[in-house]
C-alpha cells in the first residue's frame, strides 16, 4: 500500500478535484468506515425497537472496550461523548466546585472550551488564572510558567479549596504540541486536579492514560481516528466517577456505574461509536497500523518544515521527548506594510471573521482547498495537517493558492475598508 493522493482516491470520499490539507479541523472518513456507518444507521432506523433493545448500549460497551485498550485504561474509566467540547463541558459542569476554588487555563485554550470554563467559573464563584503562552516558546518556559502560576495560586488559596488546571495536548491554532505529560506531572506534584483537552490526540499520538496519570482527559476520535463526526471519549479517574454526569442527565442518573451513565444519554443517533472497530480495521488492514501512518505523517511534517525553514516553524521548541504532531504551523512572510495592517486589524474579531470568510470561501470555490490561517504573537501563520491521503507537493500547491488569495484580498474593497478604518484616528473608528 502506498499513501498519498492515489490512496485518497481509492480509500476516501473526497471529490476528485479537492486538495484536502486541513484534516485537523473536521477529520475525514474512509469509504469502508462510511459504509459501516450507513449499515448501522440502517439497522437502527429499520426497526428501532429491536435495535434499542439488542444493540444500542451493547455495541457502545463493545466499542468502549476496544478504545480502552488503545489508551491503556480500564473501560470503566471511560465514557463516550459526542466531541471534545462536550467532554470538557461534562467535566466542568459536573465538577464539585465550591466558591473560592481556582481554575487555571492557558492563554491558548480553545475558544469553545474557554467559554465553558468562563461559565463554570462565574456560576460557581471560582477564580480564574491564565498562564500566558505564546509560540514559539521553549518547553522549559512553558513548564516554568505553569509552575509559577501553580505556586502563586497555592500561596494565596484558602485552606481546603480546590485547584483545577485544563491544558491542551495539542493546541488548535497554532497547532502546537504541548508538553502535556509534564504539565500533568506538575499538577500531581502540586496537588492540582488535571484535565487534558486532547481533542487532537487519539490516532495521532500514542496515548497511555495510566502512564500519564491525569484526572480527566478527553479526545476526539472523529479527527485522527477516522470516525464520523460526533465521536469522542472522556476519561475520568475513579475518584471522580460519582461526581461526573453526562449531558443531558438521563435515565441512568442513579445507581449506575460511571461509564454506564454515558451509554445511552437520551434518544439520539449513536452510529459513529459503533464504527470504532471498523476504523481500527482501516488503520490495521488498509494502512498497515499506526506506526506506518505515523511514520508517513512525520515524514510529511519534516518535508513541510524543510520547505519553509525551521526558522518559520511555530511550535514548542527544545522538547524533552518525542514531539510527534501531524499539524505543522508555519509563519507567513509579509511585506512591512501588510504586517502592520494585519497587526492592527486582527485586534478586531470582526476583521478576523471577514478576512477568513473572504479568503477561505474563495479558496474553496476556486481552488477546492482550505488553508487554515490565523494571527498569533504578531505574525500570520498557516496550519497544515499531515495525512496519509496527501502528497507533500499538495501542501505547497495549497500554500501558493493561499498567497494568491491574499493578493486578491489586498486588491479588494474589504481590504480598503479595513485599511481606511485602521488608519483612521477618529474615535468612532476605534470603537
Ligand atoms: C484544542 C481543542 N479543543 C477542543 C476542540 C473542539 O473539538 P470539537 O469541536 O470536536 O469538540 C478542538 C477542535 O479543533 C481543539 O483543537
Amino acid at each position: 500500500m502506498t499513501f498519498g493522493k492515489k490512496f485518497r482516491e481509492d480509500k476516501f470520499l473526497f471529490p476528485k478535484d479537492a486538495t484536502p490539507i486541513n484534516h485537523g479541523s473536521y477529520g475525514a472518513v474512509p469509504k469502508r468506515v462510511y459504509e459501516t456507518y450507513k449499515k448501522w444507521l440502517h439497522k437502527d432506523f429499520q426497526f428501532p425497537d429491536e435495535f434499542m433493545h439488542f444493540f444500542q448500549a451493547q455495541e457502545m460497551e463493545k466499542s468502549l472496550k476496544v478504545v480502552s485498550k488503545l489508551v491503556n485504561t480500564d473501560y470503566k474509566n471511560l465514557a463516550f461523548v459526542p466531541n471534545a467540547t462536550s467532554g470538557v463541558n461534562v467535566v466542568f459542569r459536573s465538577f464539585p466546585f465550591q466558591k473560592g476554588d481556582t481554575i487555571v487555563i492557558s492563554s491558548v485554550i480553545y475558544d469553545a472550551c474557554g467559554n465553558t470554563i468562563d461559565f463554570a467559573a462565574r456560576r460557581n464563584g471560582v477564580n480564574l488564572k491564565i498562564v500566558d503562552i505564546t509560540f514559539p516558546m521553549s518547553e522549559k518556559t512553558v513548564l516554568s510558567r505553569f509552575e509559577a502560576t501553580f505556586k502563586q495560586v497555592l500561596e494565596t488559596k484558602k485552606t481546603g479549596s480546590q485547584v483545577v488546571c485544563i491544558y491542551d495536548a495539542i493546541c488548535s491554532m497554532p497547532g502546537c504540541r504541548m508538553p502535556f505529560e509534564r504539565i500533568t506531572e506538575l499538577c500531581r506534584r502540586y496537588g492540582i486536579v488535571s484535565c487534558i483537552d486532547g481533542a487532537h490526540s487519539i490516532g495521532m499520538i500514542p496515548i497511555d492514560i495510566q502512564a500519564i496519570g491525569c484526572d480527566f482527559y478527553t479526545s476526539n476520535l472523529h479527527k485522527w481516528l477516522y470516525l464520523p463526526r460526533g465521536c469522542a471519549i472522556l476519561y475520568v479517574t475513579p475518584k471522580f466517577h460519582d461526581a461526573i454526569m453526562p449531558f443531558p442527565i438521563s435515565h441512568s442518573y442513579k445507581d449506575q456505574e460511571f461509564y454506564k451513565r454515558f451509554l445511552f444519554t437520551a434518544s439520539n443517533n449513536y452510529s459513529s461509536f459503533y464504527c470504532i472497530p471498523e476504523a481500527l480495521k482501516f488503520v490495521n488492514e488498509d494502512c498497515g497500523g499506526f506506526d506506518k501512518i505515523r511514520s508517513y505523517c512525520r515524514k510529511q511534517g519534516n518535508g513541510i518544515i524543510a520547505h519553509f525553514g525551521t526558522d518559520h516553524l511555530v511550535s514548542v521548541t527544545e522538547p524533552s521527548a518525542d514531539d510527534l504532531n501531524f499539524m505543522v504551523t508555519v509563519k507567513v512572510d509579509l511585506p512591512k506594510d501588510k504586517q502592520e495592517f494585519f497587526a492592527r486589524s486582527f485586534k478586531n474579531k470582526q476583521f478576523e471573521n471577514e478576512v477568513r470568510d473572504f479568503v477561505l470561501s474563495d479558496l474553496l470555490r476556486k481552488s477546492r482547498t482550505f488553508v487554515q490561517f490565523g494571527w498569533h504573537n504578531n505574525f500570520l501563520f498557516v496550519r497544515f495537517s499531515c495525512q496519509i491521503y496527501t502528497d507533500l507537493q499538495e501542501y505547497f500547491w495549497g500554500y501558493d493558492q493561499f498567497l494568491k488569495e491574499l493578493d486578491r484580498f489586498y486588491a479588494s474593497d474589504l481590504f480598503q475598508k479595513w485599511n481606511n478604518r485602521s488608519a483612521c484616528t477618529s474615535r468612532c473608528c476605534k470603537l
